[in-house]
């Protein structure tokens, strides 16, 4: 293999996470709609619960340096907060303060990242869809969901350049891809329970 068709296939690592996890994806979709997210206020606020969950989960790994120095505007990434607000809005307060990220480590904690930060451009139909039918917005209940204040495109795009053009090594980019299967495997859980979520 010449140096140009390694660099190509290394800077195809945002191809390979959507191929290696487009049936996951399938899988949130399903999930999200045998849990009839929109269905009431109740379930909304319980969907908006998850998100909770899996927003602490992944900014915790932004504490890592080598995961901040790879992406530098985590600051702007990260929708806990949001998240949080929104539950004080639908009266929930989380119960539980687990993290289940403690022992992922870098560069499986970049597909935990992916999938995350993926979940923005998904979020765009969520938030018409709490709009439509319960009236929620960027200020009200529907934060997580809102864009970011750049636009959803411009972020994701400055994301996938940062990690294709890190140059991981064909090792490197299996980690990463596994991290982004446990990424989707804790909100798969989170949404398979999501009715008994406190
Ligand atoms: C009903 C629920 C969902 C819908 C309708 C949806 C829809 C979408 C759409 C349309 C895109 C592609 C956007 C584009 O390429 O411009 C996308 C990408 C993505 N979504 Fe979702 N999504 C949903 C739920 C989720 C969930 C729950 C997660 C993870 C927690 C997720 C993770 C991702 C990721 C990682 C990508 C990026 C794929 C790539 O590499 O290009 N999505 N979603």
């Amino acid at each position: 293999m010449n140096a140009s068709t390694e660099k190509q296939l290394q800077n195809s690592l945002m191809l390979r996470l959507k191929q290696a996890t487009a049936a996951e994806h399938d899988r949130m979709e399903q999930l999200m709609q045998q849990s009839q997210v929109f269905a009431s206020e109740k379930n909304y606020a319980q969907f908006t619960l998850s998100q909770y969950y899996f927003q602490k989960d992944v900014e915790h790994l932004y504490q890592n340096p080598q995961v901040s120095a790879l992406i530098p505007d985590l600051d702007i990434r990260g929708r806990s907060e949001a998240a949080l607000q929104d539950l004080a809005d639908l009266k929930l307060q989380p119960q539980q303060q687990v993290i289940v990220t403690d022992a992922i480590e870098y560069p499986q904690s970049l597909g935990w990242i992916y999938v995350s930060e993926g979940s923005t451009l998904g979020a765009a139909f969520l938030f018409k869809e709490a709009q439509a039918q319960f009236g929620f917005s960027a200020d009200f209940a529907a934060r997580n969901l809102a864009a970011y204040p750049e636009g959803r495109a411009v972020v994701w795009k400055r994301f996938k350049q940062a990690i294709d053009e890190a140059g991981f090594n064909d090792a490197e980019q299996e980690l990463i891809i596994e991290g982004a299967l446990q990424g989707f495997k804790r909100f798969g859980d989170l949404l398979a329970d999501l009715h008994n979520l406190k």
